[in-house]
Order: C-alpha cells, then sequence, then structure tokens
C-alpha cells in the first residue's frame, strides 16, 4: 500500500478523465462508417448485444481490477493481473499470466498511441487550415490538399510534434492537475461544439441537389439493411464495441487505479458508458455522415480518414460560415483524440514511476521521445513513399488496434471469472458501489456469457484475418503495392520488439515485487 498514490480530486473529475478516455476517434470516424458499411439500422443489433455481452461486464471487471491494484501501489496491468489470479493458480503460473497481458497492452499503448497521435496532429493542423481558410479554393479538390498535408513535413511532421508536446506538458502536471483538468474543460467544450454541429447539420439544406437533404442522410446511414448483417458485420461490431469504450487496453484499469478504495465503481463505470454511447451513436452517427450526404450525395460519402478529412473539408467550402465549422468539427475530433491519448501516454508514464522510480516530469519526458521514435515511421512513410498510402499506420492499426484487443479482453474475462472469480469480482465491484450489480445475473456472465461471446470473436477474428491474407508474410493489402511491403514488414518487427520489451517489463515487474525474495519477507 503507497500512501503517496495520486488520487482524482472529485467524481465528475474521474467520471469526465474516463469519458474522455473512452470518447475518442473511433466515436466520431469509425463508428459511422461501420455504420454505413454494415447494415445500417441493422449494425446496432450485434453492436448493442456485444454493448450487452461483452462490453458492460468487462468494464466493471477493468474498473474493478483497477481499483484493486490501485490499493497495491499498482497502475500497470502486470502487477494487478497477477494479483487477481495468484490465489487461484499459484505464483508462477499468475506470473506468466501477468506478464502475457502486461506485454500486450504495452504494445497497444505504445503502438496504438504512436499513430492515434499522429492522426491528432492532422485535426490540430486542420482546425488550423478551417480557421485560416486554407482549403477554402474550390478549384483544388480537398483530396489533393490531404496528401499535400501528409507529405508536407513542415505541417505533418509540425502538428503532430505540437500534440505530443501538450500531451507532455498536461501530463508532467499528474493526474489531477493534468488529467482531470484538460478533461473538465474539453469534455464539456466536445458536447458542446457537438451540439452545436447536429443543430447545423439538421438545418442545412442541398445546395447541389434539392434530393439530397440532412434527413435522407440519416435514412442513409440508419435505414436497416438486413441483408448485409452477416458474421462480419457481427465481427465489426464487436470490435467496435471493444474500441469504443477502450477496452482491453489496459488504460481503465490505469485510470480506476488512481480511485480511493472504496470509491463508487458501478455508477461512475455506467455513466462512463452511457456518456461515450451518447457521443458515438447520437453525436458520431448524427454529424458527419448526414452533412456528407447533403453536400455530395450517397457517392460522397466515404470512411475513416476519408470522410473527416478529405469529404467534409468539401462541404465546408462550400457552406457558409464553412470556417468555422469546420474548426469546430476538427476540434471536436482534436479534443476527443487528446482525451484518449493522454490515458495510453500515462499508462507509459506509470511503468516509469513504479517500476524504475522515475518522476512523473521526467517520465513524461522520456515517453515523449519513446513517441516520437515509434511514432516517426507512421510520419514518415507519406512523405518517404509518395503515395497517400498508410501501410505502416494500417498494419499496426489492424493487430494491435483491432486483433490484440479482443485477445487481452478474453484473458481479462478469464482471469476474472475463473480465477480471481465471480464472488470476488462481485464483492470489489459493489463494494462502496452507489448501485449494487445483481449476483446470479453478473456470476453468469462473467463465467461464462462473456468468455465465451469473447472466445467466439476471437475465432472468427482470426478466420477473418486468414481469408483476407493478414497472417501472410506478404500480405494481400500491399500485394500490388510492393513499394509498401518493407512497411508492413517493419512494422511487424517494431511489434515483436515492442512485445519482447513489454514482456520483460511485466516480469520484472512482477517478480520484483511479487518474487521469492519478497515473499519470504512476507509482503
Ligand atoms: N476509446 C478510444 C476511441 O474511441 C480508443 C482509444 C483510446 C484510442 C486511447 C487511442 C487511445 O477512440
Ligand atoms: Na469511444
Amino acid at each position: 500500500m503507497t500512501e503517496d498514490r495520486e488520487n482524482w480530486g472529485t467524481k465528475l473529475g474521474l467520471i469526465l478523465a474516463m469519458a474522455g478516455n473512452a470518447i475518442g476517434l473511433g466515436n466520431f470516424w469509425r463508428f459511422p462508417y461501420q455504420v454505413a458499411k454494415y447494415g445500417g439500422g441493422a449494425f446496432m443489433i450485434p453492436y448493442f448485444a456485444s454493448l450487452l455481452l461483452i462490453g458492460i461486464p468487462l468494464m466493471y471487471v477493468e474498473w474493478m481490477q483497477g481499483r484493486y491494484g490501485g490499493r497495491y501501489g499498482h497502475g500497470t496491468m502486470g502487477c494487478s493481473t497477477y494479483l487477481l489470479a495468484r490465489e487461484r493458480i499459484g505464483h508462477t503460473k499468475a506470473a506468466i499470466m501477468g506478464a502475457i497481458i502486461g506485454m500486450l497492452v504495452f504494445a497497444v499503448t505504445t503502438l496504438v498511441n504512436s499513430y492515434y497521435i499522429q492522426i491528432i496532429g492532422w485535426t490540430l493542423g486542420y482546425t488550423y487550415l478551417s480557421l485560416t481558410g486554407r482549403y477554402m479554393d474550390a478549384t483544388k479538390p480537398t483530396a489533393e490538399v490531404f496528401v499535400s498535408y501528409i507529405q508536407n513535413p513542415v505541417t505533418s511532421i509540425l502538428f503532430w510534434v505540437i500534440a505530443l508536446a501538450l500531451l507532455a506538458y498536461a501530463l508532467s502536471r499528474g493526474v489531477q492537475g493534468g488529467i482531470e483538468a484538460w478533461a473538465k474543460v474539453m469534455m464539456p467544450l466536445l458536447y458542446v461544439f457537438g451540439l452545436i454541429l447536429i443543430v447545423r447539420t439538421l438545418t442545412l439544406g442541398s445546395p447541389v441537389n434539392p434530393d439530397w437533404s440532412p434527413i435522407k442522410g440519416l435514412d442513409f446511414l440508419w435505414t436497416p439493411k438486413w441483408e448485409a448483417l452477416n458474421w462480419q458485420a457481427a465481427l465489426a461490431a464487436a470490435g467496435q464495441i471493444f474500441f469504443t469504450l477502450s477496452l482491453g487496453m489496459g488504460i481503465i484499469q490505469n485510470y480506476a487505479s488512481y480511485m480511493k478504495p472504496d470509491e463508487d465503481i458501478v455508477l461512475s463505470a455506467t455513466s462512463m458508458i452511457f456518456l461515450n454511447e451518447f457521443a458515438e451513436v447520437i453525436l458520431g452517427g448524427t454529424i458527419a455522415i448526414p452533412i456528407a450526404y447533403t453536400f455530395l450525395g450517397p457517392d460522397g460519402v466515404a470512411g475513416g480518414p476519408g470522410l473527416s478529412f478529405i469529404a467534409l473539408p468539401n462541404v465546408f467550402r462550400m457552406m457558409p460560415a464553412g470556417q468555422f465549422f469546420g474548426a469546430f468539427w476538427f476540434l471536436v475530433l482534436f479534443f476527443a483524440g487528446y482525451t484518449s491519448a493522454i490515458a495510453m501516454y500515462n499508462y507509459l508514464i506509470a511503468i516509469l514511476e513504479e517500476d524504475l522510480k522515475v518522476q512523473r516530469k521526467t517520465a513524461a519526458l522520456v515517453v515523449f521521445a519513446l513517441y516520437i521514435i515509434v511514432g516517426l515511421p507512421s510520419a514518415l512513410e507519406p512523405i518517404l513513399t509518395k503515395t497517400g498510402d498508410l501501410a505502416f499506420l494500417t498494419e499496426l492499426d489492424n493487430w494491435v488496434g483491432t486483433y490484440l484487443l479482443v485477445v487481452v479482453g478474453l484473458l481479462e474475462a478469464l482471469v476474472a471469472g475463473w480465477m480471481f472469480g465471480p464472488k470476488n469480482c462481485l464483492e470489489e465491484i459493489n463494494r462502496g458501489s452507489w448501485w449494487k450489480v445483481p449476483n446470479g445475473i453478473f456470476s453468469f456472465m462473467i463465467k461464462y456469457v462473456t468468455p465465451v461471446a469473447t472466445a467466439i470473436l476471437l475465432i472468427l477474428s482470426t478466420i477473418s484475418y486468414i481469408q483476407q491474407g493478414y497472417f501472410k508474410w506478404v500480405p494481400s493489402f500491399v500485394e500490388n503495392t510492393p513499394q509498401l511491403v518493407p512497411w508492413v514488414q517493419g512494422a511487424r518487427m517494431l511489434l515483436v520488439g515492442i512485445f519482447i520489451l513489454g514482456f520483460l517489463q511485466s516480469y520484472y515487474s512482477i517478480q520484483k515485487n511479487y518474487g521469492k525474495a519478497q515473499a519470504q519477507k512476507g509482503v
């Protein structure tokens, strides 16, 4: 037990910080695209099923594991997993389990964030481009503007480093003075800007084609297309639940580790889920696609970076006061991204603080340097290859940002349901909570439903990855662009390196705290 562990200042601060953690780019550009691609309104069936069967139970478990670990001074996953598992499976196996989970989330927090901060840099750069009217010239296609943006070292590198420096600055101020303070400003602003954009969207008329309207855009997005509801759609829905709720990343646990030992879990975690779902289904589902539809029609609606950085600038240049609405949009993305990236960044600081006793301020600088090094390939790829492709980033996202989350989720469910056990979980979750999770249903969920559903998800994802050729040494998506192959393979080698480092780090951390010598001292 450590007395000097940092704490959240207020309950509202904790909930906003957690909501900031969950609400990210996933809500605003990943979600709408998935809905459009996988069956519109029909997508919401597997989506909400995954939320109930996997998302909510795992969320309570992650908060519980975090608060539990925090009581022993741990905000990192190796040791907190070890503590949950050791009674049941003994020191050695629990240490290995802890080291594996620690390794996986180390890869997630290092690599996902390395490209995520890149994209946050784009949102900052595009806020600037909006305010200064740089993409307003209607003769230059917005796709060209974007490609020259990411290929120009001045813009792409500059705003990336600014975003990273802002994160480093906030994090050097600690949990309350940094994470919590920024979340209290950015999260309310995100909702306000988001609501302004919704009102603007719904009151637009199309200047191009009277048949295109925001309401038609909503129809286009949400009308159920039952024939699109196949197992790929179910996979996408469950994957989206993991990504959007920040599950399987170790960062919910990290935030929860700064809670007081008897602080409420159930109501707080439920509020956070609600805030994320509101930002996802309502804000994410009402702004981007209906706006794009109104101005560009059904063929103008793209996904991912294409929607935010190519289609929407096209809209903003046609719209009255588009510079400002453009700035609002990119600031919403920036706030969303920033308050998520800060969580991953803090996870790495926590490792340095706990295992190497590095001061927070120094740790913030070390992690800054780490993200520069690890993020450099994704930043340099468009500049060096002169194509608009982002193979390095895509490869990392496919593995670390998608597949590994499910692996971690499955292991967590097994640790909670079968090692720590439903009874202990429930006691921990309900202790201090304003709402209580009912015993029977929770035990059944965490023992059977959640692990089985996650295991099925993992098996189907594996099959789908094999079919899409992701397991091949030259994956199918770069077969026809040989110049991108080294980038994909480089990403894989980086991943292996990070795995090794993450395993050693977690294993060392567990041994140092709970190894033989410590056991004899009776710790
Ligand atoms: N939940 C976040 C989102 O929806 C995912 C995330 C968290 C990504 C932290 C990066 C860093 O975007
Ligand atoms: Na989210």
